[in-house]
């Protein structure tokens, strides 16, 4: 176990997939949680499943990319629990191939507006109090597209790449200040629909010859947000079954 007691961990894109998962596992180790999602209704299932581990549960209805919204959800969480001591930037837009020239400027504005400025939103409105309490931990959930760039996903490899980059600048900011920095890079994950969080199929991309688990990616998670992940921060750690190929 890892212990999380007294600690509040928000959450982006927690309805379903790694994001459920995350919350899962984070409330099981004993955090109190802020979901942020833009499906409310899958978002009050999670609640129910998490409300097992701990009532300490706030969820709430918000679009990454709305700044203002963003703000006011950290302001009411900080409210309701007094710090935001874990943040995990897991929500993204990713189901979406074609090539690039036939990939509109509105996709690729949409995609950086969500996965490279929802990431940045979050980490603006959280900061202020972890350098305060000079504990923090900012996970930011990347992909190895962002290591290897994939075809036919030319602006979500980009907006991937920024936030490996993004992670290692920011932490080289803050991390003398105790707030450590990471991401996490994901190979191929089973298919978010599907409820159980250890759920893998056959995959020919990873010498393990399947695909991770979202509950597999919620336990790295779940690590870097410990005190156990101490001398840990400025990394992009690859979870992807030893990749073979993109
Ligand atoms: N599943 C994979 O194979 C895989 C592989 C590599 C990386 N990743 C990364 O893992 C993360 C989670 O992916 P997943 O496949 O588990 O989940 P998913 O893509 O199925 O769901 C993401 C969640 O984020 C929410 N979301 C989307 N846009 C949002 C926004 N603007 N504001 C707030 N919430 C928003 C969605 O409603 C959903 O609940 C993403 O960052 C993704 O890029 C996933």
């Amino acid at each position: 176990m890892i212990n999380l007691n007294n600690k509040t961990a928000l959450v982006t894109g927690a309805a379903v997939g790694i994001g459920r998962a995350t919350a899962i596992v984070l409330a099981r180790n004993g955090a109190r949680l802020v979901l942020i999602d833009i499906n409310y209704k899958k978002l009050e299932e999670v609640k129910k499943e998490v409300e097992e581990y701990t009532k300490d549960v706030l969820i709430f209805k918000c679009d990454v990319s709305d700044e203002e919204g963003v703000n006011d959800i950290v302001k009411k969480a900080l409210k309701a629990f007094g710090s935001i001591d874990i943040l995990v930037n897991n929500a993204a837009l990713w189901r979406c191939w074609d090539s690039f020239l036939n990939t509109s400027v509105e996709a690729w504005k949409k995609f950086i507006d969500v996965n490279i400025m929802g990431v940045v939103y979050c980490c603006r409105a959280v900061l202020p109090k972890m350098l305060e309490n000079k504990w923090g931990r900012i996970i930011n959930v990347s992909s190895v597209a962002g290591v290897y760039g994939n075809t036919n996903m030319v602006h979500y490899s980009t907006t991937k790449g920024a936030v490996n980059l993004f992670t290692k600048a920011l932490a080289k900011e803050v991390t003398s200040e105790g707030v450590l920095v990471n991401s996490v890079c994901p190979g191929s994950v089973s298919p978010a629909e599907n409820s159980d969080i250890d759920y893998t199929q056959e995959s020919e991309l990873s010498f393990m010859g399947r695909t991770g688990s979202d509950r597999e990616n919620a336990n790295l998670i779940c690590f870097l947000a410990g005190d156990e992940a101490s001398y840990i921060s400025g990394q992009n750690i690859q979870i992807d079954g030893c990749r073979r190929k993109m």
